[in-house]
Formats: C-alpha cells, sequence, structure tokens
C-alpha cells in the first residue's frame, strides 16, 4: 500500500463553509465598523462607494442573516459527525492544550525551542475556533436586540438595547483583531497553511504542525471503520431530530429579521424652507352678502334698533357711557366713542359698533342674527325712521 504524500484535512463542505464564513465575515466587518466609527472620513468614503447608509445597513443585514444560516447548518454537520459518524469531538479543549498553550508562549517568546506535539487540531486553531463559535452567539444575541430593540425592551430594562449595541461594536473589533493578529499568523505568517483552500497538507507538513495525527493515521487508528448498520440507524435518529431543530431556529432567524421594522430610519436631509414670511394684514370682517330684512324685522333706529341696542347694550352704553359710547339716542349711537363713530351710514365695515360685535366675545353681546340685521340696516343707511 503506497504512502499516500498529501492528506485529506477539509473535505469539500468544510472548505465551502470556511469560504461562506470567511466572505460573510469581512463584508460584515466592512459594513459594520464604518457604522461604528461612521464620522472617520475612511467610513465616509466607504458609506458613498456602497451607495448610502441605508445600502450599508441592508448589506449588513442581508450577510448576518447568511452567517446565521451557516452556523444553523454548522450545527448539523458537527451533530452529524458526533452522532451519526461517531467521530471524535477533537476540537473541544483539554487540559493538554493548555499545557501545549504555556509550551508555545514559551516557543514564540524564545524562552523554549520545544513547540508541542499536537493532533486533528492544534491549540491555536482551537482557540480560534470556539473564539468565533462565542463570537457568532454573542454577534447574534445582541444583533438580534438592536435590530428589535421594542421587543427587547418587553423583557428587559431599557438598558440593554445601549449595551447591547457597545457589545456587538466591542466583539466586532475584537474579533477583527483576532483576525488581523491571530488567524493572520497562524495560518499565513508563520507557515502558510492553504488546505482550508485546497484541502488537502502534504505528508511533511502534517508531521510539522499535527504530528499525533500523521501517527493515528499510519498506525490506522483513525478514522475508525464504522459498520454501515449502525449508521444507518444512527441517522435516521439523528435527521428528523435535527430536521426539527433547523426548521425551530429558521423560524427565529425569520422571527430575528422581520418581527420590528428598526426604529432608526435615517432622515432625508432637510429641505429648504422660506424662513421669513412678510406678514399678511388681517382682512377686516367681510360684510355679509346683504339680504332684504325679513318681514317684521326691524328697518330703522325707531321702529326697533333703539329697542334692541337699549335692551342689549343699555346696562354699559346708556347713561353709564362705557368707553365714552351711548347707544340710548340715534345721534349717541352716530358720534361713537372715544375710538370714533359707532356708525357710519351706509359702511358697515367702517362702523366700530360692527367690528367690536365681530369679534363674538363682547362683554354684552349681539346674535349673529341682530347683527346681521344691524349690518343690512347701516348698509341701507342707518334711518332714524
Ligand atoms: C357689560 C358691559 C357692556 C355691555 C352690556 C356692552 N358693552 Fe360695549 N363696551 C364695554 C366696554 C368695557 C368697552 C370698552 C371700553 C374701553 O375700551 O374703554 C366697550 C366698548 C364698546 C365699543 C367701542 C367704543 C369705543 O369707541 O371704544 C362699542 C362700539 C361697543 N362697546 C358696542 C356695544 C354694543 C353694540 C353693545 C350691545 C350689543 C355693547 N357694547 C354692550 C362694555 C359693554
Amino acid at each position: 500500500m503506497g504512502e499516500p504524500r498529501r492528506i485529506l484535512r477539509f473535505p469539500a463542505s468544510q472548505r465551502i463553509e470556511h469560504a461562506v464564513t470567511m466572505v460573510s465575515f469581512t463584508i460584515l466587518a466592512i459594513t459594520g465598523l464604518v457604522q461604528k466609527y461612521a464620522m472617520a472620513s475612511l467610513s465616509e468614503a466607504i458609506i458613498a462607494l456602497l451607495g448610502g447608509i441605508e445600502t450599508v445597513r441592508a448589506i449588513h443585514h442581508i450577510f448576518a442573516v447568511v452567517l446565521m444560516l451557516e452556523a444553523i447548518y454548522h450545527l448539523g454537520a458537527v451533530g452529524y459527525r458526533l452522532f451519526v459518524l461517531h467521530q471524535p469531538p477533537s476540537i473541544l479543549l483539554s487540559l493538554q492544550d493548555l499545557r501545549a498553550g504555556w509550551q508555545i508562549f514559551l516557543n514564540n517568546l524564545g524562552l523554549s525551542r520545544e513547540r508541542p506535539l499536537q493532533g486533528r487540531y492544534t491549540f491555536e486553531e482551537k482557540v480560534e475556533y470556539w473564539a468565533l463559535v462565542w463570537g457568532t452567539v454573542v454577534m447574534a444575541v445582541t444583533g438580534f436586540m438592536m435590530w428589535n430593540p421594542i421587543a427587547t425592551t418587553r423583557l428587559l430594562p431599557g438598558e440593554f438595547v445601549p449595551a447591547a449595541k457597545a457589545a456587538h461594536g466591542g466583539e466586532a473589533v475584537l474579533a477583527v483583531l483576532a483576525i488581523l493578529v491571530w488567524h493572520s499568523y497562524h495560518v499565513h505568517l508563520r507557515q502558510f497553511n492553504k488546505s482550508m483552500f485546497t484541502g488537502y497538507l502534504s505528508e511533511e507538513e502534517m508531521l510539522e504542525e499535527h504530528p499525533l495525527e500523521l501517527a493515528d493515521l499510519k498506525a490506522g487508528v483513525s478514522p475508525r471503520p464504522l459498520d454501515p448498520a449502525a449508521v444507518a440507524r444512527r441517522r435516521r435518529i439523528f435527521l428528523p431530530i435535527y430536521s426539527l431543530l433547523a426548521a425551530s431556529m429558521l423560524v427565529g432567524v425569520y422571527f430575528f429579521t422581520s418581527y420590528e421594522h428598526t426604529a432608526i430610519t435615517t432622515i432625508p436631509p432637510a429641505e429648504d424652507v422660506v424662513v421669513y414670511v412678510p406678514l399678511t394684514p388681517t382682512p377686516l370682517p367681510t360684510p355679509l352678502p346683504t339680504k332684504p330684512p325679513p318681514a317684521g324685522a326691524p328697518t330703522t333706529w325707531e321702529d326697533g334698533f333703539a329697542d334692541l341696542f337699549a335692551e342689549k347694550c343699555g346696562s354699559c352704553h346708556g347713561t353709564a357711557k362705557v368707553g365714552g359710547l351711548d347707544l340710548a339716542e340715534y345721534e349717541g349711537a352716530l358720534a361713537g366713542g372715544k375710538s370714533g363713530p359707532a356708525i357710519v351710514p351706509g359702511d358697515p365695515a367702517a362702523s366700530r359698533l360692527v367690528i367690536v360685535q365681530a369679534t363674538g366675545d363682547h362683554p354684552g353681546q349681539l346674535t349673529g342674527q341682530e347683527l346681521a340685521l344691524v349690518r343690512a340696516w347701516i348698509e341701507a343707511g342707518a334711518p332714524e325712521r
């Protein structure tokens, strides 16, 4: 049996997962950070390039959904490998990893020549994987709170919304720095590990990075042979359970994205409005169209208006002459009070009496009907008899 020179590390499905995560993470980071640091000139340039803040937010939301769907798929894929294929949970952190981490730390500082012998996943890889899992959970939870602030404050105190925003932005910076520092160093700088794209590592690379796994592979310890009947049985149990879980998580994502329209909508730029508008003079009460007075209505001072004024106005504008106005006599009515003639024959609009009464709140007030009669009488020249 010829020894394979290249060893399959990541099957296509996992490489696709990595590609989807890489693309959505990058887009989320860019569209998110320009919102977090919206005042920076670089952010402004990127926002303008992408077509404005609303488009940036829409792209961020779309790729948040892509990443959530990938996470749901990942749970299924991991579950399938663990529960159906009975693969060992090799990405779990163990005490041995702490020791390895310490050794790597010393080695990186040049205090120790030795690097630990590691298996399927190195300490660096495990830390990165769990940071991604943890980060995705934090981003999903805090993202939900910002996307649905009203629903959030129905369950939690209001402070949780700005707190979620702070955590979302802080975790974003942390995640981007982790990729730029930790990820870049371990898979691009210290060695250029292309297995996530090609799928394969050479034997030499395996010996360097994953000697324990290589040893297991050579000894035939892994992968363990599987009993097809047992796998089929476990799959029959796993698939319906996962389908149910995935369906409820998909409903969750739908709820997440559609439950409420986030209150913050970018306000369109203000229009130009004319601030100074010259005052238009208040129009004088327009004279009502003069109808011929109804039959039996007074048409002269003597046949009724004298009595009307005596009854309605006499208490103040009789002998008391409030405001200098005496409405007890025809002459007094024409002469008016301190503001001038109360009645200008032929011109109701110029008559103080009509102007004062038209306000509707004079201490002694004619009814609308009476005022109309007075107008018609003045219009007709205010005859005395
Ligand atoms: C309860 C008292 C009272 C009654 C009743 C009353 N007025 Fe007057 N009137 C006043 C007062 C007070 C003034 C304001 C005097 C001033 O500005 O110094 C006034 C002022 C006026 C003036 C303006 C006088 C001027 O030259 O400044 C007119 C016109 C007038 N009244 C008409 C009437 C008519 C018509 C009636 C009856 C329908 C009437 N008033 C009933 C209290 C009254």
